[in-house]
């Protein structure tokens, strides 16, 4: 066992200890809630249940890619509201820039396509869009790469984009279901094994691969959860922590034990 207990106080001891050098962090859309960005599975504010006004066959339709080859117009729609520029990052985004500058960020695991890791001055090379991002595009049937100003005044105009000399739909390099991961998510997964503290943040943990990730890093890893209710294979392992709320209240707790919570602020003001 390495944490005294399955407590906050345990985490911090621990993350204060030269013991915790390689943090490997997993998110998910909770992170991203209390910007106003909802997430997908919340029973009421979740996507998933709000999507009723654009006619699908089911909610997950809207990241299909079959669906979308036959019908773009719901995806453009959801873009149109989600598109990044229109949020600020969280506190809990910069919680993740702030353990990059204490030098403890290994790997920063995302599902999320709100770059608001990026945003909020993580480093780019720490940060894994493990379900893409809005920040590239192409097209669906040749592949090529459309052009990011053009794609921004579509998604503005909730027009569909189209490519210029095959005619396909042109789709964010979001991954969609039926789709494989970036390969870089692929090349990053074994440093899990590194990993000396795992943080799980705002994620149901339900689409996979990435949700196996949790099951990566080794027995002696501690696994800390942050989330509104517990997921996964959490409370399994000796050294798992689960600490239920609201992440950004649950981040300030852990900066002010620590007593980073002066640079918490400065950066969140930034
Ligand atoms: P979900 O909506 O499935 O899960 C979000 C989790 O965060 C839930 O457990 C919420 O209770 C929790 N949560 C919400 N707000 C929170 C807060 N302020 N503090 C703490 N926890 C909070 O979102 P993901 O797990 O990210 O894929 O979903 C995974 C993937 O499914 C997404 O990447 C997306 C979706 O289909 C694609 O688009 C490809």
């Amino acid at each position: 066992k390495v944490l005294k207990a399955r407590d906050l106080p345990s985490v911090v001891q621990y993350i204060e200890s030269s013991a915790c050098e390689n943090v490997m962090l997993m998110l998910g859309a909770g992170v991203s809630t209390s910007a106003g960005i909802p997430d997908f599975r919340s029973p009421e504010t979740g996507l998933y249940s709000n999507l009723q006004r654009l006619n699908l066959p089911h909610p997950e339709a809207v990241f299909e890619i079959n669906f979308f080859r036959r019908n773009p117009v719901p995806f453009y729609t959801l873009a149109h509201e989600l598109y990044p520029g229109k949020f600020r990052p969280t506190i809990t985004h910069s919680f993740i820039r702030l353990l990059a500058e204490k030098k403890l960020l290994h790997t920063c695991f995302t599902q999320n396509i709100d770059t608001l890791e990026r945003r909020a001055g993580v480093p780019d090379e720490k940060i894994i869009e493990a379900h893409g991002s809005f920040a590239t595009q192409r097209c669906i049937d040749c592949q090529r790469p459309y052009d990011d100003a053009k794609m921004k005044d579509h998604i503005k105009r909730k027009a569909i984009a189209k490519c210029d000399s095959c005619q396909g739909f042109i789709k964010p390099d979001i991954v969609f279901f039926g789709e494989g991961l970036p390969s870089a998510f692929a090349r990053a997964v074994p440093n899990l094994r590194k990993a000396d503290l795992l943080i799980v943040i705002g994620t149901s943990l339900t689409v996979h691969p990435f949700a196996s990730l949790t099951g990566m890093v080794d027995e002696s890893c501690p696994r800390v959860l942050i989330n509104m209710e517990r997921v996964g294979d959490f409370g399994s392992r000796t050294d798992d922590v689960i600490l239920l709320g609201k992440c950004d209240e649950i981040v300030l707790e852990l900066c002010q034990s620590l007593d980073w919570e002066k640079d918490l602020n400065r950066l969140w003001e930034l």
